[in-house]
């Protein structure tokens, strides 16, 4: 694990294996951002000319790198461009140039950053960006390449500033419970069946001091769960539901987070294309994210309660699958008829948030790798957001904006609710092809419990990434929603979920 650690030392003066400094445009000039005024000083004003020459840019996503022959102490000078001087201090643009950084030092041991860190907002971007850009994913690699930075040094001038050191410690904390559901997401679904999904979240919350408790196959059956056993039953892997609950002494507001746990999504007897396959094993992010999030929110001390639940089953074709026409009766006693098992996110969420409406929460924010039509709507880097109330739907658009998060308000038009009607049943798990994650949406709203706002984030596109790496972002698993929760139970705990 990479750490992080706070110094107001002079930039030239850091004893560390690279450097990093922020260049911006001013105005068609390259120059430095604030922090790399001592640099310069150092190194002399040819270093511009220099780095000119040696093709460096400002656009963001660029890093040059050059030898400071004895003007530093660090032996390695490394610019990461920053953009255009009057936005280079915006926080997702500085979380992002210490993610590329890092990523592009990968292989050196120490690094200091010398960004324009000025207050505990700024902090905070650049210690996430650093931890989340130094990540690697090396469980299964016999030969792991490069190893990631170990240590980072973050120049703040305010370093002894207990707002700012605040601020880093919370960055340790939202970027190790992103990293961790990366590595849930990463990891194989030989590996990660529900079983092995609810024994890693019981750990995590045991060691972050949550309340946990795993439904296994029994119980269940026992308590009428028909989603999550319609969905799983299919495979040799049985289906669980994990509940963890952070309770705060004094809680100011308490939240419902529901995550899908698909460990694998195959499509079951409505089977997906090979191609269709290739990235099921993230059908868990959401379950991934909810846990981990619930986690740091719990160590960060935050005044709000969160019940969180993962929602795990593995979705396969056998003897025992599902079959499409079979009706099932959710948690609840609403009956389903399942048209496409391939649908089976919405099954396994509708019978969790029917049980989180038991809770008594304020408000339930369901997580889930929903449907491929909102990755058409939006692409692979924005997720879509929807909800029965416009206030709760905004503060989620509200909370990713501040955590640097892409998210994106969509409607759940009345008049396609219509398309899910049954012949048979009380509701059929999908309609047409027009609007599909709408429908999936409308779906999900009608198993609300009466009276809770609740708001809906499918983030199928966002939470793997299947080209390159980018910012602070790698391949695989990027640990989308986690700090978009975590900013959200901030918002709560400070009075401003509206
Ligand atoms: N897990 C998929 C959605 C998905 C697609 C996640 C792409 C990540 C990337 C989901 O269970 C699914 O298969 N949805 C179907 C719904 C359809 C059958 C109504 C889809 O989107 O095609
Ligand atoms: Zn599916
Ligand atoms: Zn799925």
């Amino acid at each position: 694990m990479t750490t992080i650690s706070l110094s107001s030392s002079r930039p030239d003066r850091l004893k560390v294996d690279a450097l990093v400094v922020g260049v911006v445009d001013d105005g068609g000039r390259l120059a430095f951002a604030a922090g790399g005024d001592a640099v310069e000083a150092a190194m002399g004003r040819d270093v511009l000319n220099a780095l000119t020459a040696l093709g460096a840019e400002t656009r963001p996503g660029t890093v040059t790198k050059l030898p400071t022959a004895g003007a530093l102490r660090a032996p390695v000078l490394a610019v990461v461009g920053l953009g255009e001087a009057a936005t280079a201090g915006d926080p997702e643009r500085l979380r992002r140039a210490a993610g590329t950084a890092v990523r592009a030092l990968a292989g050196v041991h120490t690094v200091g950053l010398a960004l324009p860190v000025r207050d505990a907002t700024s902090a905070r971007a650049v210690a996430e960006g650093a931890l989340l850009g130094a990540y690697a994913f090396n469980a299964y690699k016999s030969d792991t390449g490069k190893s990631p930075v170990a240590e980072v040094t973050l120049l703040a001038a305010r370093s002894r500033d207990k707002a700012v050191a605040t601020s880093v410690e919370a960055a340790r904390q939202v970027a190790a419970a992103v990293n961790t559901a990366r590595d849930w997401v990463n990891m194989a679904p030989n590996d990660l069946t529900p079983e092995a999904f609810a024994t890693l979240a019981s750990a995590l919350a045991k060691e972050s001091g949550l309340s946990h408790e795993v439904l296994d196959e029994a119980a269940l059956r026992k308590d009428g769960y028909g989603g999550i056993l319609a969905v799983g039953q299919g495979s040799t892997h049985p289906p669980r539901l994990v509940r963890l609950v952070h309770r705060p002494r004094k809680p100011v507001a308490k939240l419902a987070y529901v995550g899908k746990g698909i460990t694998f999504d195959s499509g079951g007897l409505s089977i997906k294309t090979s191609e269709g396959m290739l990235t099921m094993k993230c059908d868990m992010a959401g379950a991934a994210a909810v846990v981990s999030a619930t986690a740091a929110i719990a160590r960060l001390g935050l005044p709000v309660e969160i019940v969180a639940y993962a929602a795990l089953a593995e979705n396969m074709p056998s003897g025992t699958a599902q079959r499409p026409s079979d009706v099932y009766r959710a948690y609840g006693g609403r009956t389903v008829e399942v048209l496409n098992t391939d649908a089976e996110g919405r099954l396994v969420l509708a019978d969790a948030i029917v049980r989180a409406g038991e809770d008594g929460v304020d408000a339930i924010i369901d997580v889930a790798t929903l449907t491929g039509a909102v990755v058409v709507a939006l692409g692979p880097r924005v997720a879509g957001v929807m909800g029965n109330d416009d206030a709760l739907r905004e503060s989620v658009v509200a909370s990713a904006a501040r955590a640097g998060e892409q998210v994106w308000p969509l409607p759940l038009p009345e008049e396609l609710r219509e398309k899910l009607d049954s012949p048979v049943a009380d509701i059929a798990n999908v309609g047409d092809r027009w609007g599909g994650g709408l429908q999936a949406g409308l779906f999900l709203r009608e198993f609300v419990p009466p009276g809770h706002r609740w708001a809906h984030l499918d983030m199928a596109g966002p939470s793997f990434n299947s080209e390159a790496p980018h910012d602070y972002t790698p391949k695989g698993g990027t640990g989308a929603a986690v700090r978009t929760l975590v900013a959200l139970a901030e918002a709560a705990a400070e009075g401003r979920l509206t």
